[in-house]
């Protein structure tokens, strides 16, 4: 078996990478190697792709650097590829609207171009969305306890009628380009036949997460913790979400290549992994045994507040759940990090901020 997975080079490409070695595949991993969601983290930000890349070389990966926006150079890599793992992408919201641009090209015409390598080559494909499809309107439908957002149902279907529309209804251009991206990924598996799912995915966490205040807030706020650095939240602190530790979030692509079922799935960590972003401070603390230092700004446009997955369709689709806790993945993360403490050398990041219109 041969695999491409796009953005290799990335926290969830590298995870991915990881896991179809372990199935025995040759696996490549196809990056541009760019940094723009790394610019605003202020540790070594120009040497974790490369830290990534040096670690899947070392597992037996075939590292390319090039580009999804060149379809000729992803015909090319995937020959003799029978799936394709698509996790290349501008994944951070801020991005989205100071470059739209970027985010438009990599998540539209990018996906666009894998769909088109994946039926060229009779592949099938999992791509990568996002709970961000959603929109914000899930914040309609919320009430506030003391330390996160609630909401009954606790778990949100992939055809919820509450997701269509509502009151707070700012969308940013990430929620449009992941939403054009799901539109090409059905179009190719109803028109074309190919194997093709959309995978919409809820926080995930774990190493090999350079997050920072754009993208991977709970890596953000464990770098944060162990480096002494104030961390920034924005809004309450009670956004909700199921967070998914990296291994569960790459053995969905694993476990969907068995059993190739076009269609679109939520991946999260569904109603046992719910942690608020307070809440998650306080487990870091723990676990670390120092306090965070916290700050507050005001909310962030198009912000969801809560999102919570229902996972039976992927469970009863192609056979998959998620594993490890919050309590657990969170000590894997600092452990990780403690290991690895050289690669977040730096000064405290730029503030992303708030939307600037
Ligand atoms: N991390 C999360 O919490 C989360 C949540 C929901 C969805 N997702 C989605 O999962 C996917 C992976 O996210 P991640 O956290 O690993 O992001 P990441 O930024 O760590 O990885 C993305 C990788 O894609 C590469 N890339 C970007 N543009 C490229 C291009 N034009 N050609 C080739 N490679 C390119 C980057 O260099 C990077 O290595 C993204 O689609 C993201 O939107 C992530």
């Amino acid at each position: 078996m041969k695999v491409l997975v796009t953005g290799g080079c990335g926290f969830l490409g590298s995870h991915v990478c990881e896991a179809f070695r372990k199935e025995g595949a040759d696996v490549v991993a196809f990056d541009n190697m760019t940094k723009h969601e790394l610019k605003r983290t202020g540790y070594g930000s120009d040497e974790v792709r490369d830290h990534n890349a040096k670690v899947l070389r070392e597992m037996g990966v075939q590292v390319v650097k090039a580009d999804i926006r060149n379809r000729e150079e992803l015909l090319d890599h995937a020959q003799g590829c029978s799936f394709l793992a698509h996790t290349a992408a501008q994944p951070a919201m801020t991005i989205s609207w100071e470059d739209i641009d970027l985010d438009f090209s990599t998540n539209v015409a990018g996906t666009f171009n894998v769909l088109e390598t994946a039926r060229r080559h009779k592949a099938a494909v999992a791509s990568c969305s996002s709970v961000h499809v959603y929109g914000p309107w899930v914040n309609d439908t919320l009430t506030e306890g003391a330390t996160r957002y609630e909401r009954k149902p606790v778990a949100i279907r992939e055809d919820d009628p509450t997701m269509n529309g509502g009151k707070d209804g700012k969308i940013s251009p990430l929620h449009a380009s992941k939403a054009a991206g799901e539109h090409y990924v059905k179009t190719y598996a109803d028109m074309f036949g190919v194997k093709a799912a959309n995978f919409r995915y809820t926080g995930i966490y774990g190493p090999r997460q350079f997050g920072g205040e754009d993208h991977g807030w709970v890596a953000n706020f464990a770098i944060r913790n162990l480096l002494g650095w104030p961390l920034t939240i924005y809004g309450t602190g009670k956004q909700l979400r199921d967070i998914l530790y990296a291994s569960d979030a790459a053995a969905a692509f694993v476990q969907y290549q068995r059993k190739p079922v076009a269609g679109t799935y939520n991946i999260g960590g569904g109603p046992g992994h719910m942690i608020s972003l307070l809440e998650c401070i306080q487990l870091i603390d723990k676990l670390s045994g120092t306090k965070s230092e916290v700050k507050f700004g005001p909310g962030r446009d198009g912000d969801l507040r809560y999102f919570v997955c229902d996972i039976t369709r992927a469970r009863n689709g192609f056979g998959w759940e998620p594993k490890v806790p919050p309590h657990e993945g969170v000590g894997k993360l600092l452990a990780w990090l403690r290991e690895n403490a050289r690669l977040f050398q730096g000064q405290p990041a730029v503030q992303a901020g708030t939307r600037s219109r």
